[in-house]
C-alpha cells in the first residue's frame, strides 16, 4: 500500500509528480504530498484527504524543480494528518524519504536517535528513514542507503533525495515493488508501471536489496556491496488508455465491462500455443498427491470456487488457506504438495510469504498473477497470467473473472493428465469455458433489472448471500464485493447453514440473495429461500435453472401472481461448474449500482487499498 514516484529530468517535477500519483492513488488514499528540489531547502507540500486537497494547496504554491518525489498514503503507523503524510524530512532538513512498507524496528531506531537528540515531528515509522539517513549522512547518499539497508528490518520501498545532491535520486527496496521508468527527458521511481506511462513504454523491475541511483541522464544499479549491476530493460506492451476510465463514471464499471474480452484473452492464453498452456505442460501432476490454494480476499474467494471444480474435476482433496493463516500455521505441506498462490497485484505481502513458506517446505508453487514482474511472478516455480490488464478499481472484477478462468483451465489440464476426465468431456468442458465470453456479455447488456433491484436495495441495513456446493463459493465474492464498495453489513452462508445461527438476524424484508444454479441442490436452496421469505425477508434470485421462472411465482400467500418478496435475475444457461463466471457478473453490478446510488467514492472504498503490501 501507498503509492511512491519520483522524477529526475528536464521537465518541470511537480505536474509529472502529481499526473503520476493519480495513476497510484488506487494504492492508498490518506494523505498525499510531494517534496521537490529547491536551491537551499526541499519544498514540501502534503496534507491529509485525497489527492484532490493536495491539488488544492498546490494551486496556491509556484512550485517547480527538476527532481522530486511524492507519495499517497494508506495509514499504517500514526493516524491520516497533514504531519504524517509523506514526504518525510529529517531535522536539518537534509534528507527527504517516501516511504512504502513498514519499518518493523523503528521504535528502537527512533529511541535511539531521541537519545542523541534528535525530535521527531511525526507518529510514523517512515520518518525514521528520514532521521537516521541524515545521521549516517558522510557526503554520499548512495553510502547512506547501504547503511540504511543493513539498519532497517520490515518491508520497504523508498525514494531518497539529499540536500547536498542536487542531480541524484536514489530508490532502494526490500519486499515491495518499485520501478524505475527510463523517457527520453529524465528518469522515473514509482509504485506500478502505470504512474509513468504517460512518459515512457521502457522500465527496470527493481529486485530486493536493489538500489537505483537516478540522474537525468542516466540511471545505475547497485547492490547492498556498491557494486554495479546489470539489469534488463523491459518494454510494456499494454497501454495507457487501459489506466484510464474511457468515459465510465467509474473503472469498476469499465472493468465489469471489459470482462468479456479479458475471459476470452485469458482462455486464449491455454490454447496450444499459448504461453500458459505451455507452463502448464511442464508441470507433472502425477508428483503430487494434495493440491492447497492460498490468497486473500477475493483471490481467497476464487480459491474456494477452484476447491469445488478441482475436487470435481480431479478427484483430488484440495485444501484453500488465507494466506495470513497459512503463513503462520506451520502448514504439512511437502515436496508432493502442489501450492497455488492466487493474487492479482503479485505483491500481497501474506501471499508472498504464503509462497515462500511452501517453498521452504518443498512443495511445488504455481500462481496465479495479473501483475507482469511481480514479486510473486519472479518468485514462484511456474506462474499462469490473467491476461486482464492494468486494473485500478480497488475491488477486484475482471481480474477475478481471469483467475477463475485460469483455475477451471488448470483443474481441466490437470483431470486430464490424471485421466480423469476423456478427450470428449475435456473438449466439452473446454467448449463450456469458451462460450463464457458471449454469455458474459449477454448479462451486461442486459441490466436494467439489476440496476432497478439494486437502486431498491440501498436502504439495506445488511444483506446476506446464501447458495449451495459452488453457489456458496461465489456466494462469498459477492458479500465481499457489496461490503467492500456500499458500506453495507453483509455475510454469505451456506444455504444449508442458515438455520443454525443466522435465521435469528432475519427481520422484516432483509435481503437474502440467493444463488441458484446447482442443478441437483435446485429444490434444496429454494427451500432455505422459502424459510427466509416465510420469516419476512426478501430474496434476491440468482439462477439460471429453467424452473426459476416459476418460483417466482410459487411463494408467499400460494397464488401463482409474482409475490413482491421474490424477485429474479435469470442467467444464460452453462455447465454449473463455470457458473460462477455469470454469478459474480450479476453479483458486481448489484453490489456497483447499490454503490452508485449511496453516492459513494467507488473505486476507493474508505480504509482500503489495492495492493496490500503490509501485514
Ligand atoms: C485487497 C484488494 C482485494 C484483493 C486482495 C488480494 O484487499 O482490495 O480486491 O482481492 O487485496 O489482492 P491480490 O493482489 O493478492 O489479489
Amino acid at each position: 500500500m501507498c503509492g511512491i514516484i519520483g522524477y529526475v529530468g528536464d521537465r518541470n517535477a511537480v505536474p509529472i509528480i502529481v499526473e503520476g500519483l493519480k495513476k497510484l492513488e488506487y494504492r492508498g488514499y490518506d494523505s498525499a504530498g510531494i517534496a521537490v528540489y529547491g536551491a537551499d531547502s526541499f519544498d514540501i507540500v502534503k496534507c491529509k484527504g485525497r489527492l484532490s486537497e493536495l491539488e488544492k494547496q498546490l494551486a496556491g504554491h509556484s512550485l517547480a524543480s527538476h527532481m522530486g518525489i511524492g507519495h499517497t498514503r494508506w495509514a499504517t503507523h500514526g493516524e491520516p494528518s497533514d504531519v504524517n503524510s509523506h514526504p518525510h524530512v529529517g531535522s536539518q532538513n537534509k534528507i527527504v524519504v517516501v516511504h512504502n512498507g513498514i519499518i518493523e524496528n523503528y521504535q528502537q531506531l527512533k529511541e535511539r536517535l531521541e537519545h542523541r537528540g534528535i525530535e521527531f515531528a511525526s507518529q510514523t515509522d517512515s520518518e525514521v528513514i528520514a532521521q537516521l539517513a541524515e545521521y549516517y549522512y558522510n557526503g554520499d547518499l548512495l553510502d547512506t542507503v547501504i547503511h540504511l539497508s543493513t539498519a532497517l528490518e520490515g518491508s520497504y520501498a523508498c525514494g531518497i533525495m539529499c540536500l547536498d545532491e542536487p542531480d541524484t535520486l536514489i530508490a532502494f527496496r526490500k519486499d515491495n515493488p518499485l520501478i524505475i521508468g527510463v523517457s527520453e527527458h529524465g528518469q522515473f521511481i514509482a509504485s506500478d508501471v502505470p504512474a509513468v506511462l504517460t512518459d515512457t513504454d521502457k522500465v527496470y523491475y527493481l529486485d530486493d536489496k536493489e538500489i537505483a541511483m537516478l540522474r537525468k541522464d542516466s540511471v545505475q544499479f547497485f547492490n547492498l556491496d556498491k557494486e554495479p549491476i546489470e539489469k534488463t530493460l523491459e518494454t510494456i506492451t499494454w497501454s495507457f488508455d487501459s489506466a484510464e476510465k474511457g468515459g465510465y463514471p467509474h473503472f469498476m464499471l469499465k472493468e465489469i465491462m471489459e470482462q468479456p474480452k479479458v475471459v476470452r484473452d485469458t482462455v486464449q492464453s491455454f490454447a496450444d500455443d499459448g504461453e500458459n498452456a505451455r507452463i502448464i505442460e511442464k508441470l507433472d501432476i502425477a508428483n503430487f498427491d494434495k493440491v492447497v490454494i492460498a490468497g486473500c480476499g477475493s483471490a481467497y474467494n476464487a480459491g474456494v470456487v477452484a476447491k469445488y471444480v478441482f475436487e470435481q474435476l480431479c478427484r483430488m482433496s484440495v485444501e484453500v488457506e488465507l494466506a495470513s493463516e497459512f503463513r503462520y500455521k506451520d502448514a504439512i505441506v511437502d515436496e508432493k504438495t502442489l501450492v497455488i498462490l492466487i493474487s492479482q497485484s503479485g505483491e500481497t505481502a501474506d501471499t508472498i510469504a504464503a509462497l515462500r513458506e511452501a517453498k521452504s517446505k518443498g512443495a511445488a508453487t504455481l500462481a496465479i498473477v495479473n501483475v507482469v514482474g511481480s514479486t510473486i511472478a519472479k518468485e514462484v516455480d511456474f506462474c499462469l497470467y490473467t491476461i486482464a490488464g492494468p486494473e485500478i478499481a480497488v475491488a477486484t472484477t475482471k481480474a477475478f473473472s481471469a483467475q477463475l478462468i485460469v483455475l477451471y483451465l488448470l483443474a481441466l489440464e490437470l483431470a486430464t493428465k490424471r485421466e480423469n476426465v476423456t478427450d470428449e468431456v475435456r473438449q466439452s468442458l473446454r467448449d463450456d469455458i469458451a462460450a463464457l465470453p458471449d454469455k458474459i456479455a449477454e448479462i451486461l447488456e442486459h441490466i436494467g433489472a439489476i440496476q432497478k433491484y439494486a437502486s431498491e436495495s440501498v436502504g439495506s441495513k445488511s444483506i446476506f448471500f446464501i447458495g449451495r456446493n459452488i453457489d456458496y463459493a461465489i456466494a462469498l465474492e459477492g458479500s465481499l464485493k457489496l461490503k467492500e464498495i456500499s458500506y453495507i453489513h453483509s455475510e454469505a452462508y451456506a444455504g444449508g447453514e442458515l438455520k443454525h445461527g443466522t435465521m435469528a438476524l432475519i427481520e422484516e424484508d432483509t435481503l437474502v440473495v440467493t444463488i441458484a444454479n446447482c442443478a441437483s441442490l435446485y429444490r434444496k436452496i429454494m427451500s432455505n429461500a422459502e424459510q427466509v421469505i416465510s420469516r419476512g425477508a426478501k430474496v434476491l434470485l440468482i439462477s439460471n435453472n429453467p424452473e426459476a421462472k416459476k418460483s417466482v411465482g410459487e411463494f408467499g400467500d400460494g397464488s401463482s401472481e409474482p409475490d413482491d418478496r421474490l424477485s429474479l435475475i435469470s442467467l444464460p444457461e452453462i455447465n454449473e461448474l463455470f457458473s460462477p463466471s455469470l454469478s459474480i457478473i450479476a453479483l458486481q453490478l448489484f453490489s456497483y449500482y447499490v454503490a452508485a446510488n449511496k453516492g459513494l467514492d467507488i473505486d476507493k472504498p474508505r480504509n482500503l487499498a489495492k495492493s496490500v503490501t503490509v501485514e
